[in-house]
């Protein structure tokens, strides 16, 4: 086969819609694409494939992609990399199998192939990790202080519920949850997020990724469209990829999620939004967008998932209402978490649910994820009841607000004009927006990170190409006496690194 003939049948090959790998990342399907067509003689052996670089201009993919593809095909024996020479197809293939799978087994292809690999999905949900990088360290997103935390009086309520002896709280939770916790939640919402809500539709859940694990499995099926704000939370899209879910990345403004015309047209099953405090960029979805979104479900039928993950946390301004109390037609699933309030590890988040929906809602907690963690549940339902919650995040609100205060005026006095501040108003992070989208945000986060400051790029956040660079900077977790001194310095070292970036750029 000649190279054009190569580059061409590489082009159709991954541009099909309906390939076993479609689902799969461009790196995996670019792999799988030249196997089957080393496996099935299209590509004799000795041939020799044109340049990685080459490769990539010719598919219009990245040369790491290219990169990555070749690199798995030599580490398994069907290319051999020459040095100085390069790639050619292996005298030796190391399965000589014929390709093409019967077609009830074509989309099983990798697995069947080698029983150890991934499936395409597990390869899809595990090509890079979200949070593991970084998780626990200054200026990290995500990242808390538990100094404060009232660990006495948190096992003090724990052992109260052991030393009770009530054995019915060793079961697993059924009906949605502890009741008595259900209520409290039902109470909070109703008072401070304007939820429309009962006990009942209150569903324990182990936090937000399982509430949108669960609203994915039981609202859509495997190949629907849904809706993803872009930027993102990884986690959702980790959850959506998970059920199968074709996601439409929909851009933001300063209204929050703002689909352009042609978008408005399409027919989402779900739509996933973040309405006060869109994540990671911060801004509050306007008024006049959630009534345009709500109108739009209502029209296409289609659910929308509320996580509403930080609003404790809010600094200057009046709290929005939930997206959920405006809605008129039960379409808004509304989902909260403790991760923030009380600690991630406690893995305890609430589901609203609308009520017609509950019965199955129900069952799928129940049947997927066998609940239970009812102690601890009973231990946070006395935690809010006695007001101790409440007097921790207005401590947390106090303690949080002090440190984003230092932290934006440290970086506001390194950096001025070369960066935008945004979503400030609330949370536990602030977005630094480069002015200048040219910079390499990861080359930037990495300069930081030799630093022992870790901060994330913004552009990761992103699926697709990114419409701005800029840092997504966790405050939380650093001390009061130190957010000066580390903030003065993640500022100069920003700095240098973005001006060296213009530099070189300038050259
Ligand atoms: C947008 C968003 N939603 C939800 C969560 C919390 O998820 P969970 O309740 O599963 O801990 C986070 C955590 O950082 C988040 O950033």
């Amino acid at each position: 086969m000649r190279s054009y003939d190569l580059t061409e049948r590489l082009l159709t090959e991954l541009q099909r819609p309906d390939g076993p790998h479609a689902l799969a990342p461009l790196n995996r399907r670019l792999y799988h694409v030249l196997r089957e067509t080393i496996l099935a003689g299209h590509l004799e052996a000795g041939t020799r494939l044109p340049s990685t670089r080459a490769l990539a201009c010719e598919l219009a993919l990245s040369r790491n992609t290219v990169m990555s593809a070749i690199s798995q095909l030599v580490a398994e024996g069907y290319l051999s990399a020459q040095q100085g020479s390069g790639t050619y197809v292996s005298d030796t293939l190391p399965d000589q199998r014929p390709l093409t799978p019967p077609a009830s087994a074509a989309k099983r292809a990798p697995a069947a192939d080698n029983p150890r690999d991934l499936s395409d999905r597990g390869a899809l949900l595990t090509r890079h990790s979200g949070s593991q990088d970084y998780e626990v360290q200054p200026f990290a997103p995500g990242a808390l202080d538990f100094a404060d935390f009232p660990i006495q009086l948190w096992q003090k309520l724990q052992t109260k519920y052991w030393r009770s002896l009530d054995r019915n709280l060793l079961d697993y939770g059924q009906e949605g949850g502890y009741m008595p916790l259900r209520e409290a939640i039902a109470r909070y919402l109703t008072l401070s997020r304007s939820v429309r809500v009962t006990p009942a539709q209150v569903l324990i859940t182990t936090g937000t990724q399982q509430a949108i694990d669960l609203a994915a499995r039981l609202l859509t099926d495997h190949g629907d469209e849904a809706w993803i704000e872009n930027p993102s939370y990884w986690g959702a899209r980790r959850a959506l990829e998970a059920a199968g879910l074709r996601l439409r990345p929909i851009a933001v403004d300063a209204e929050g999620i703002a689909p352009r015309e042609a978008e408005w047209h399409t027919r989402p099953r779900l739509i996933y939004v973040t309405p006060s405090h869109q994540y990671p960029l911060g801004h509050v979805m306007s008024l006049q967008r959630r009534r345009a979104l709500l109108e739009f479900a209502a029209q296409r039928r289609c659910w929308i998932f509320e996580d509403d993950y930080d609003s404790e946390f809010r600094y200057s301004g009046r709290p929005f209402a939930s997206l959920q109390g405006l809605d008129a037609h039960a379409q808004v699933l509304y989902s909260g978490t403790f991760s923030k309030a009380m600690y991630p590890g406690i893995r305890l988040g609430y589901l609203v649910v609308p009520p017609d929906l509950l019965a199955a809602f129900n069952t799928g907690l129940y049947d997927l994820y066998r609940p239970g963690q009812l102690m601890l549940q009973a231990a946070l339902t006395d935690f809010i009841t006695e007001g101790h919650l409440q007097t921790m995040v207005r401590r947390l609100r106090v303690t949080y607000q002090a440190r984003r205060d230092a932290l934006a005026r440290s970086l506001v006095q390194a950096l001025g004009a070369r960066v935008r501040i945004s979503g400030q108003d609330s949370g536990l992070h602030l977005c630094l927006v480069f002015t200048d989208d040219a910079v390499d945000d990861e080359a930037v986060a990495a300069a930081c990170a030799a630093h022992r400051l870790f901060v994330r790029p913004l552009s990761r956040y992103y699926l697709g190409a990114p419409h701005q660079r800029g840092l997504v900077i966790g405050y939380a977790y650093v001390p009061i006496e130190r957010i000066t001194p580390w903030a003065r310095r993640l500022g100069e070292v920003v700095r240098a690194a973005v001006d060296a970036a213009n530099g070189a750029a300038a050259a």
